[in-house]
């Protein structure tokens, strides 16, 4: 009986270990990224971040677990984690300003900048309003070791209203790769190699949230400026996640001796991940720096220009054709716009 029974046994042991243990609560085991945004804790205000500027136009709601930033005449706002963090996951639910926003900047990024002035090192999520009736685009870029000339500018639009409600933008940086997700897809995969070189984001950085006047650049390359009739702009994040080595600010070294560092430091993306990446970048990027041959005459090391069958959509300046074209070059500015605004400071 014992010996008839196992082998079914055993099938059905695997069957649903693997049914339970690929299911989205323990999908850690299968797939550490998409893990990591159902599992981890969220922190509040208090526990991970500090004010940077803005005085009153920062304010917290819901326990400290939710934190308001407005832009008016007067002032921005942003606020800053209180560690520098070497790798690691980092996450926030937005909801941008509805209505006229054209000129408004949010940014949720990683940088350096403050530390490493010269060599610095930035990780970037920047959303760029618009004149009412027109959509917010996103923006990610990449800069390692002051590589500020050289712009790894990447546009999108969004397939929601940013506006409507919150959204998760997620940034996952370990050793070996960046990748960014948007509500758990991930949109882009910047992966290190010989090619970039220090390029590639290799020193600690501290994770940054900020909204700004964006006038010069931001929409349609500066040609609509922020309105604050229409102030103030409202940006607010929650499920803030910060799940990375904080390093010792003195001498930098890492203090990252949790067992579950492990998560980050070997994420690899599935095939179902990968499939859903390329049809995001497929129907919702509009501007590639890799294709910008006016820019770039000799793409950065890292592009892969055997893309052909996607470069055919886009034009010579990198951009989509089909709609578009009207707001190229405001992702020219050749500096990171976010590096501009702390200097603004
Ligand atoms: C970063 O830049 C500095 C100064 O330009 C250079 O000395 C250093 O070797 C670079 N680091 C990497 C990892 O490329
Ligand atoms: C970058 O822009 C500034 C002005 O915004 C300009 O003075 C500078 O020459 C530009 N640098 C490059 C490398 O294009």
């Amino acid at each position: 009986m014992v010996s008839t029974l196992f082998p079914s046994a055993f099938f059905f042991f695997f069957f649903f270990f693997f049914i339970f243990v690929c299911s989205p609560v323990f999908l850690f085991f299968c797939n550490a990224s998409a893990a990591l945004l159902e599992s981890l804790p969220t922190l509040s205000f208090e526990e991970g971040y500090t004010q940077l500027f803005g005085g009153g136009n920062l304010i917290l709601l819901g326990d400290g677990k939710r934190v308001r930033i407005s832009l008016d005449e007067r002032t921005g706002a942003g606020f800053a984690s209180q560690d520098l963090y070497l790798h690691g996951f980092f996450s926030a639910s937005i909801k941008l300003p509805a209505d006229y926003a054209a000129g408004v900047v949010v940014a949720f990024y990683m940088s350096n900048g403050d530390v490493f002035p010269k060599t610095h090192d930035e990780l970037d999520f920047e959303f760029l309003g618009n004149i009412r009736g027109r959509e917010w685009r996103v923006q990610t870029n990449v800069y390692g070791n002051g590589s500020t000339a050289v712009g790894r500018e990447e546009r999108y639009e969004l397939w929601f209203d940013p506006t409507e409600d919150f959204h998760r933008y997620s940034i996952l940086w370990n050793h070996e790769r960046i990748t960014f997700y948007i509500d758990d897809i991930p949109i882009r995969e910047t992966v290190r190699s010989a090619a970039m070189a220090g390029c590639f984001p290799s020193k600690p950085m501290s994770l940054y949230s900020t909204i700004w006047d964006g006038s010069g650049w931001a929409t349609s390359g500066g040609r609509y400026k922020v309105n604050y009739r229409y102030a103030p702009y409202v940006a607010e994040f929650q499920d803030l996640v910060i799940h990375g080595c904080a390093v010792n600010p003195m001498d930098h070294s890492s203090a990252c001796e949790r067992p579950d560092a492990a998560i980050y430091g070997s994420s690899t993306m599935s095939p179902e991940q990968r499939a859903q990446m390329d049809g995001f970048r497929r129907k919702h990027m509009t501007y590639y720096y890799c294709y910008d041959r006016d820019r770039y005459p000799t793409p950065p090391a890292e592009c892969k220009m055997d893309q052909i069958e996607t470069r055919q959509y886009y034009g010579a300046d990198g951009v989509r054709y089909g709609g578009h074209r009207r707001r190229r070059r405001g992702g020219r500015h050749n500096r990171s716009s976010v590096a501009q605004a702390d200097a603004a400071l």
